[in-house]
C-alpha cells in the first residue's frame, strides 16, 4: 500500500456507511456531489447535543442555554476561521446554498438593484443559482445575462468579459460545476467583475472540499456553501458576506432574535449576523457543522486533491475504454466528478442496473437543465468521489457500467 492509500484507508474507516452491503453487494458510494457520507464523530457530537445539551440559544439565562449559546457562537468563529473572514459577524447561518443565494437575491439585489440593472450568471449553474435571480429579475425588471461554457465545459472567459459590458451589478457563479466537475476561473472572474463595479457571489457547494477557500484572498463579496457536502449535517449552510455589505442590507425574514426592539408603531432590527437569523436556528446543525469543519481541517488538503485526482483519472481512463461511451466535461482543471452516457441507452436504465451492482451514482439533469440543453442531452450518469472512496470503488463502477451495457444492448 502506498502512503496515500494507507492515509485514506484510515480515513475511510471513520465512515461506517461504506461498510454496508446493498442488495447483498459491496456499496460503492459515488454520489458525494449530491451529499457526502458522514464520519462517526459527527453523529456522536449531534447525539450528545440532543441527549444532554438541548437548550435554545441567545435567549435563556440558565446553564444549558449559556453553554448552547457558547457552542453556537464558537461554531460561527470556526466557520469564520475556516474561510479566513475578517470577523465572525460575516457568517450567517442558513439552511444551505439555496437559502444563502435567495437571501442575497432578496435582500441585496431586491434592495439595491434598479430597473434595467443586470445580473450575470453562467450556463454551468445549478438551479439554485439560476431561479432566485430569475425571480428577483422578474419582480424588479432586471436583466439576467448568461456567460456561456465552451464545449469542453470550461467557462468561455471571452464571452464572460463581453457579457460584463453594460449594467452588470451582480455576478453569481459556481466555483465548480456540480454536473461536469469543471472548475471556473474564479480569481479572474472576480477581478474582471470588480473592475466593472459589479459585486460577486461565489457558489462553492462543490469547491469547498476541493481546495482552501480564503474569502479575503479571493475578495468575493458573498459566498455560500452547504454543510452536508462537507461531511456535516443537512439543513445547515453558510452565507458569507463582506461586513459593510451585510450591514447595509435589510432583513430577509422577520421573527424572534432578528430584532432590536418590537413595538406596534415601528420595529427596529438587530445587528448582523443576527438580523438575518430569525427564529430558533438549527442549533444541532450548527454544532455539527463545527465538528465537520474540525474533522475536515485536520486532513491535509493537498493529500485530498492528490487522492481525488488519482481516482478521477483512474475512472476517466477506464471508462473511456468502454465502447460507445460519451464523457462530458473534458477540461484540465476538474474536481472529482465525472459525467457520462452510454450512447443509445437512457441514463435511468443504466443507473438502475448499476444500483443493483451496489454502485450509487446520480442519474438525470442534476438540477442543471440549462446546461443539459446547452449540451443537447436530457441527462447524464454522474459519479463523484470523496475521501472515503478507493480504487476498488472505481473498479466496481467500471464493471457495473459494462454490465449495464451488456444487459441493455
Ligand atoms: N446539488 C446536488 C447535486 O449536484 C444535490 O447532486
Amino acid at each position: 500500500m502506498s502512503s496515500l492509500e494507507t492515509y485514506f484507508s484510515e480515513l475511510r474507516a471513520q465512515f461506517p456507511a461504506v461498510e454496508q452491503k446493498v442488495y447483498g453487494k459491496r456499496l460503492a458510494y459515488l454520489d458525494s456531489a449530491a451529499t457526502s457520507l458522514k464520519p462517526r464523530v459527527l453523529a456522536d457530537r449531534m447525539h450528545q447535543y440532543y441527549l444532554l445539551e438541548t437548550a435554545n440559544v441567545h435567549r435563556g439565562a440558565h446553564y444549558l442555554a449559556d453553554q448552547g449559546t457558547r457552542h453556537f457562537e464558537e461554531a460561527r468563529q470556526t466557520v469564520a476561521k475556516f474561510l479566513n473572514c475578517t470577523s465572525s459577524d460575516e457568517i450567517i447561518f442558513v439552511k444551505g446554498c439555496t437559502e444563502g443565494i435567495n437571501l442575497v437575491a432578496h435582500s441585496y439585489a431586491g434592495e439595491f438593484l434598479k430597473s434595467g440593472d443586470e445580473i450575470l450568471i453562467t450556463d454551468l449553474e445549478h438551479h439554485a443559482n439560476i431561479v432566485p435571480w430569475q425571480m428577483i429579475a422578474e419582480k424588479k425588471n432586471l436583466k439576467l445575462k448568461i456567460a456561456r461554457a465552451l464545449d469542453t465545459g470550461e467557462l468561455d472567459l471571452e464571452d464572460f468579459k463581453k457579457k460584463l459590458e453594460g449594467s452588470v451589478k451582480l455576478v453569481a457563479v459556481t466555483g465548480c460545476s456540480n454536473t461536469l466537475g469543471v472548475r471556473t476561473p474564479i480569481n479572474e472572474m472576480i477581478k474582471l467583475s470588480h473592475a466593472k463595479g459589479a459585486k460577486v457571489l461565489l457558489d462553492v457547494a462543490q469547491l469547498i472540499t476541493q481546495q482552501k477557500i480564503d474569502v479575503q484572498g479571493l475578495d468575493c463579496d458573498f459566498l455560500v456553501f452547504s454543510g452536508h457536502k462537507i461531511f456535516g449535517p443537512t439543513g445547515i449552510g453558510v452565507l458569507y458576506g463582506k461586513k459593510s455589505l451585510l450591514d447595509s442590507m435589510p432583513p430577509y425574514q422577520g421573527g424572534g432574535s432578528m430584532i432590536s426592539e418590537v413595538c406596534f408603531p415601528k420595529t427596529t432590527y438587530n445587528d448582523v449576523p443576527f438580523r438575518f437569523e430569525a427564529g430558533t436556528p438549527h442549533i444541532a446543525g450548527v454544532i455539527g457543522l463545527k465538528t465537520a469543519l474540525d474533522f475536515f481541517s485536520a486532513i491535509d488538503i493537498t493529500k485530498i486533491a492528490a487522492w481525488e485526482d488519482q481516482l478521477l483519472h483512474q475512472a476517466e481512463n477506464e471508462l473511456s475504454k468502454i465502447p460507445k461511451i460519451a464523457l462530458y466535461g473534458q477540461a484540465v482543471d476538474k474536481g472529482p466528478i465525472i459525467s457520462f452516457n452510454l450512447k443509445g441507452l437512457h441514463h435511468s436504465d443504466v443507473s438502475s442496473i448499476m444500483d443493483r451492482e451496489g454502485v450509487a451514482v446520480r442519474a438525470g439533469h442534476h438540477c442543471t437543465q440549462p446546461l443539459m440543453a446547452r449540451m443537447g442531452i436530457a441527462g447524464t450518469l454522474r459519479a463523484s468521489f470523496s475521501i472515503y472512496n478507493n480504487a476498488q470503488d472505481i473498479d466496481q463502477l467500471v464493471s457495473s457500467v459494462k454490465k449495464a451495457q451488456e444487459m441493455l444492448t
